[in-house]
């Protein structure tokens, strides 16, 4: 791959988007080669995944603006999908994602930041919607991702105002989770992937679909959907053995899918 880098460290996949001489801005072969890459990722080995950018400058300076710059509405259109399709995967991809947010998050960078489970950055980060400004309106999914993670009227400033915030803001919004110096990043990501790694691997699955599911219907329908998940949970031996290590009084605990 050009443009995409995965490396495995130990139960967590780290995909960094590496194109930065152009502050790693999708164009069409960069959202390709991410869908390849989510594709290819192994889930009976991995239970975590860090997506973050190249470079201490920029996560994702948004969608390429030169390759987008003569497009007919139809081609706008399907331009959309395609990153839109890639997003929709990563974010109902069964195991948890963070963005670690190394810089520029704008346009499609912010979009494709929110398509991830939990997002922190460095103090460098900066966020926004910029593409009022540009002649367009978001086409990720930023008009509806910003209108859930930090609410409708702040969302509504921000694209409407095509106003970037600093992480600070970010962070006062909770748009990101956490705030770190640059260098710490990354240290900060593995451990938090770490920490949820270390858990039932089934159980943090059914955790991601039953919080995403349940945030698409009413609660009535959204207790069900837990209900089911939650059940389906008497079936995997990680329940036998998180169960059973507590009752032993063992702290050492084995699971294993
Ligand atoms: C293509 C980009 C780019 C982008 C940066 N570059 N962002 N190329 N698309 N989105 C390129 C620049 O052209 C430049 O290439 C190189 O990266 C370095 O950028 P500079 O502008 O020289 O860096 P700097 O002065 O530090 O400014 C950084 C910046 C600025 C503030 C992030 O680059 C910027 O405003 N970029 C555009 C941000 C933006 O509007 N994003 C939203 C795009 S619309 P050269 O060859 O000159 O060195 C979008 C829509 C999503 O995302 C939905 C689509 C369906």
């Amino acid at each position: 791959m050009e443009f995409i880098c995965y490396e495995q460290k130990g139960f967590v996949g780290v995909i960094t988007i590496n194109r930065p001489k152009a502050l790693n801005a999708l164009n069409s072969q960069v959202l390709e080669e991410l869908d390849q890459t989510i594709d290819a990722v192994d889930l009976e080995s991995t239970r975590c995944l860090i997506l973050t950018g190249a470079g201490d400058k920029s996560f994702v300076a948004g969608a390429d603006i030169a390759e987008m710059s003569n497009l007919t509405k139809a081609e706008g259109e399907a331009f959309g999908k395609k990153g839109n399709d890639v997003f929709r995967k990563l974010e109902t991809f069964p195991i948890p994602v963070i963005a670690a947010v190394n810089g520029f998050a704008l346009g499609g960078g912010c979009e494709l930041s929110m398509s991830c489970d939990i997002r922190i950055c460095s103090e460098n980060a900066m966020f926004g919607q910029p593409e009022a400004g540009l002649g367009i309106t978001p086409g990720f999914g930023g008009t509806q991702r910003l209108a859930r993670t930090i609410g409708v009227g702040k969302a509504k400033e921000m694209i409407y105002g095509a106003r970037n915030i600093k992480a600070d803001e970010a962070y006062r919004l909770g748009l990101v989770n956490a705030v770190y110096p640059q260098e710490e990043l990354m240290a900060a990501a593995e451990k938090m992937a770490a920490g949820i790694s270390k858990n039932a691997p089934i159980a943090v699955r059914n955790c991601k679909k039953a919080i995403n599911d349940g945030l698409q219907v009413d609660m009535d329908q959204a207790i069900v959907i837990e209900e089911k998940l939650f059940g389906d949970c008497f079936e995997t031996a990680d329940q036998k053995e998180g169960m059973g290590a507590f009752l032993e009084k063992r702290k050492e605990k084995n699971f294993i899918n």
